[in-house]
């Protein structure tokens, strides 16, 4: 059945868990993560970005959860709109019965420039007033999700934090249901050049943040894991995507202790499924049948998948 994040968020709340949102843009993902949801018992959150509509077309990407669902009736599912740069993405979304809206203000419109905090208020605020009116949820993003790694060296890693106190602020000006905000990771899969010796997560940041706004819910972007094991196949199957690392899933498991509900993961779902495509095609030269390799793929996701329900603790909770 189809549910909204807030209803999802607060059982996961109530119940000491997290949750897992894996991007969709294909049937081969879809099914992946609904399999993996199935066999442990799980809710799903699926997520489309602007670039999945564009790439699916926004009649398939519908279509792909109206498949999910009634195929897993039993499976609670939130559909989620990630990323929405502008007002007008997330309105779209919801006319496609998306049951939840990222409004992400924390940009300009490009999707690139640092907006200022009265426009992120200004969106988000009008996103919520309408999407509620509807019956969807949404979610905000405050604070810089970079790398502090690289490229912002020069920068004080603390103003890429999220601030405790503007995102109280935050909330009361825009009522939104969930909350992105930055603890130290960044999208795509090159987080850090070396392995993390430390905590790469500030979950001091976390739990500051939790206390001042307990009942919205935090949400962690950029929280692939990059997994070694993948990362190897594909660069021993005529890839080449350097040596890179992600976020430790213990970290992510200690975030969710201290108050983060919803974990966004799209590389690792990616890299599984490169990773798998090459060693088929490698390893069998005479096939041509893209079931063949595509199997392979939704394999490789299927066990990811299900490795972050049960590291999550969403496992038994559908
Ligand atoms: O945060 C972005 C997600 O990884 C989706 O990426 O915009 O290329 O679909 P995308
Ligand atoms: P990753 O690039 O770490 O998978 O993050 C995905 C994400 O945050 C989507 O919104
Ligand atoms: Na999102
Ligand atoms: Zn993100």
């Amino acid at each position: 059945a189809l549910i909204t994040l807030r209803q999802l968020l607060d059982h996961a709340a109530e119940n000491d868990y997290g949750l897992p949102a894996f991007n969709v843009n294909n049937m081969e993902q879809v099914q992946a993560i609904m399999e993996a949801a199935s066999a442990v018992d799980s809710p799903v959150i699926l997520q489309g970005s602007a670039g999945a509509r564009s790439y699916a077309g926004e009649p398939f990407l519908r279509h792909l959860i109206l498949a999910a669902l009634e195929q897993y009736p039993h499976i609670p599912i939130c559909m989620h709109q990630d990323h929405g740069a502008a007002p007008g993405v997330c309105f779209r979304s919801i006319q496609s019965g998306f049951s939840s809206v990222m409004m992400d203000g924390s940009l300009q419109e490009d999707a690139k420039t640092p907006s200022s905090y009265e426009y992120n208020v200004q969106v988000t605020r009008l996103v919520a007033d309408l999407a509620h009116a509807c019956g969807v949820s949404v979610e905000g993003e405050l604070g810089c999700l970079g790398s502090l790694e690289e490229g912002k060296a020069s920068l004080d890693h603390s103003l890429l934090l999220t601030d405790p106190n503007e995102a109280a602020d935050f909330v009361q000006k825009t009522h939104v249901d969930a909350l992105a905000i930055a603890i130290g990771t960044s999208h795509g899969a090159y987080k850090f050049s070396q392995k993390p010796s430390g905590k790469v997560l500030r979950i001091d940041r976390v739990r500051e943040i939790h206390a001042r706004i307990p009942s919205v819910h935090l949400v962690m972007h950029g929280s692939s894991s990059v997994p070694e094991d993948w990362l190897a196949i594909i660069n021993s199957y005529g890839g080449d995507m350097g040596q890179t690392y992600g976020v430790p899933v213990e970290e992510i498991v200690e975030g969710i202790k201290n108050g983060v509900r919803k974990v966004n993961i799209d590389t690792d779902l990616r890299m599984a499924s490169t990773g798998a495509i090459r060693k088929h095609l490698a390893e069998d030269k005479k096939n041509f049948d893209p079931r063949k390799f595509l199997k392979e793929a939704t394999k490789g996701m299927t066990g990811i998948c299900k490795a972050r329900y049960q590291a999550f603790n969403s496992a038994g909770q559908a």
